[in-house]
């Protein structure tokens, strides 16, 4: 008898165990060290190169928007198909390497456990807090998925769209007009290309060279560095004036006509989306609450099911 309500707790407890739902104690049992060994690894790869909080933090945004948080982004391109990460908007994804030192440790420690989505997940917030930015419990318990195409990653918002194409992008993902502005101040990190920007700086219509809600001494320093016939490939311009500091600045700016992107400008377009850049640059308390609540927002986004394993090499499936 005494043997058989052993048995009976046992196996409820594998079940409990291998629960599907997502939780913030979801390795709490099977990997406790998952968390400090990421932060610990995260921390490392930016004493190394202080771009790699930006480069991951942008990509947990790319994986999530292309078929949810599952890893996809990560995924190599293999012989019979060209890899979302080659896919034209890649440009600027880097620190691949970060994730995959992560997930060695994580493999050694306790095989087979910890998801790639996870791992990215956590280490986009460990980017933001040793940053300066703020921190937030990460529910986890994604899984990995199996499919990376190249053409999906069209699927991300461009940087030349409007507020109505950016609203659309966002909530075909759950996201709302509040999660769109706290979520842009993402650009508070990082650096951009000349082109994701020149649309902005020549030809921009029939009236003007150069977008008239760009003040003119900023376009003015972003053509000299961006010409026309632009043959430097690797030029370009930070997000914003502290690009390895995460902070209120990039809203700052943004009301000052100091802003990359026109997805970035289309945020004073209307007054909704207006008075929250306003609230914003006015308190970075506030930015942070709000990043911090639609960052669970969108690193919850799922992809309908298609995720079910855990990669033991984030580059491939298994
Ligand atoms: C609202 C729609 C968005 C658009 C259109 C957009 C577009 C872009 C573009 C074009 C770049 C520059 C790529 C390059 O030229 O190298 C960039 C960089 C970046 N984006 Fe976004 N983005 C958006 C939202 C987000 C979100 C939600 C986050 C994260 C919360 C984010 C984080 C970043 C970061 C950190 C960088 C700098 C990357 C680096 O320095 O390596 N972006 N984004
Ligand atoms: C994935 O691609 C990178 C860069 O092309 C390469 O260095 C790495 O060896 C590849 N990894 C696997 C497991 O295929
Ligand atoms: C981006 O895609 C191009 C091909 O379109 C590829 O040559 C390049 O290696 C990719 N970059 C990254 C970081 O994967
Ligand atoms: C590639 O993606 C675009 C935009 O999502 C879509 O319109 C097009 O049909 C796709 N092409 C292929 C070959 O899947
Ligand atoms: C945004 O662009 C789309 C596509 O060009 C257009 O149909 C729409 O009217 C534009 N919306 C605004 C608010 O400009």
């Amino acid at each position: 008898m005494a043997s058989l309500i052993t048995t009976i707790l046992i196996i409820s407890s594998v079940f409990m165990g291998s629960s599907n739902s997502m939780g913030v104690d979801y390795y709490k049992e099977t990997c406790p060290e998952a968390e400090p060994v990421i932060s610990k690894i995260v921390h490392k790869g930016m004493i190394n190169d202080k771009t790699v909080p930006a480069a991951l933090l942008r990509m947990h945004f790319h994986d999530c928007f292309i078929r949810g948080c599952d890893g996809s982004v990560l995924l190599n391109s293999s012989g019979e198909e060209e890899a979302e990460k080659d896919g034209a908007p890649n440009i600027s994804l880097h620190a691949f390497y970060v994730i995959d030192h992560a997930k060695e440790e994580l493999e050694r420690k306790c095989p087979g456990v910890v998801s790639c989505a996870d791992i990215l997940a956590l280490a986009a917030r460990d980017a933001v807090v040793l940053s300066g930015g703020p921190t937030w419990d990460v529910p986890k318990g994604r899984k990995d998925g199996r499919i990376s195409k190249a053409n999906d990653s069209l699927q991300l918002p461009f940087p030349t769209f409007n507020i109505s194409q950016l609203h659309q992008s966002f909530s075909n993902r759950g996201l709302s007009l509040e999660d769109l502005v706290a979520l842009s101040g993402g650009h508070t990190l990082g650096f951009s290309h000349c082109s994701s920007f020149q649309n902005r700086i020549h030809s921009f219509d029939s009236l003007n060279d150069v977008d008239p809600t760009m003040s003119p001494s900023f376009a003015g320093g972003l053509k000299r560095v961006c010409p026309v016939h632009n043959k430097v490939r690797s030029a370009g311009a930070n997000m914003d004036s502290s690009p390895t500091v995460f902070d209120n600045a990039y809203y700052k700016l943004l009301l000052q006509g100091k802003s990359l992107f026109s997805s970035d400008q289309a945020l004073l377009s209307t007054s909704k989306t207006k008075g929250l850049v306003g609230k914003y640059a006015a308190s970075q308390q506030h930015f942070f609450e709000a990043f911090a609540k639609s960052m669970i927002k969108m690193s919850s986004i799922s992809g309908g099911g298609g995720a079910t394993e855990v990669r033991l090499n984030c580059r491939v499936v298994n």
